[in-house]
């Protein structure tokens, strides 16, 4: 996976160099390049290699993910929204730089992304459809609406049902989008495989997420602890606590083994990535 995040992170600090210099470029690189995890791209690239496929070629679609992940946390650290002072380590783009170039660098994130998606190099249906599910991922019907229900929830807690909402809609759809813009170049046939496994893996993502802002350690997760308390979210540690949260987190990596197993690829690769998140500190 080392070999892979390598790749990716190459890839990202290439796509930006023709872009005009300033701040705002200074503030994509800034965040783009700290040290995430690469989810969201890994996830992308291990599901075509799992189809037996050389995954190379298509290290451009990997980071159009990765960019408009970056971008939702850039927007979602401002002081309207988490109000966060440390992301991957390093102080927020809003702190390192000032609220609208951080605005900026986050529009630009996200524009980038699906121009680097229009001029890769797979079939024009395929590129369509690429582009229409991370649309879709980002937009009002996804991640968005995700973030507008969070905020909706601070200071009144969610009920299971509103935080399965919450977390499948803030969190889930940018999991599901890569699975399934792999889905769409390599196994289109399997597609209703990957949005269940990756709704799964996002609701285990987000529930973990939450479990580390109680649990985690600031110097490893290389972001705030207690950020949640703060800003009296609505999230399975308030709601459940934090041994049923955990609890929960397993009984979905297992639900997400067995969507694996529905596939016909080859199972290791992706068992690996999950098993990666699972035993995931940050
Ligand atoms: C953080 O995402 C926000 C969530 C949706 C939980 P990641 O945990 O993937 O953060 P990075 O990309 O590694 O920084
Ligand atoms: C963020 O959820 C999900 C996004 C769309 C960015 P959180 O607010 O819990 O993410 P962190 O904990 O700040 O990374
Ligand atoms: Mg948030
Ligand atoms: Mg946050
Ligand atoms: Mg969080």
């Amino acid at each position: 996976m080392e070999k892979m995040k390598t790749q990716i992170e190459t890839y990202l600090a290439h796509s930006l160099e023709a872009l005009k210099d300033g701040p705002v470029k200074e503030a994509m690189y800034y965040s783009l390049l700290a040290p995430g995890k690469r989810l969201r791209p890994i996830l992308f690239l291990k599901v075509l290699q799992a189809y037996g496929m050389d995954y190379s070629a298509y290290i451009d679609i990997a980071c159009s993910v990765e960019m408009v992940h970056t971008y939702s946390l850039i927007h979602d650290d401002l002081p309207a929204m988490d109000d966060d002072d440390l992301r991957r380590g390093r102080k927020t783009c809003h702190k390192q730089f000032d609220e609208a170039t951080a605005i900026l660098a986050g529009d630009a994130l996200l524009t980038q992304a699906f121009s680097i998606l229009s001029q890769a190099n797979i079939t024009d249906d395929k590129k369509i459809q690429c582009i229409r599910i991370l649309a879709e991922a980002s937009g009002q019907n996804g991640m968005i609406y995700g973030q507008q229900e969070d905020l909706h929830f601070e200071n009144k807690q969610a009920t299971m049902e509103e935080l399965i909402n919450i977390h499948t809609h803030k969190t889930g759809k940018l999991i599901t989008a890569p699975l399934l813009m792999a889905a769409q170049i390599a196994a289109p046939q399997q597609k209703d495989v990957f949005v269940e496994l990756g709704e799964t893996i996002g609701l285990a993502y987000q529930i973990q997420d939450d479990i580390l802002d109680v649990t985690g350690d600031e110097a490893i997760i290389g972001k705030k602890v207690g950020s949640d308390i703060e800003n009296n979210k609505s999230t399975y540690v308030s709601l459940l606590g934090l041994e049923a949260s955990q609890e929960l987190v397993k009984d979905y990596f297992k639900k997400a083994l067995e969507c694996i197993y529905k596939l016909k690829i080859n199972h290791g690769i992706m068992i690996e990535v999950v098993q990666a998140i699972l035993k995931r500190v940050k």
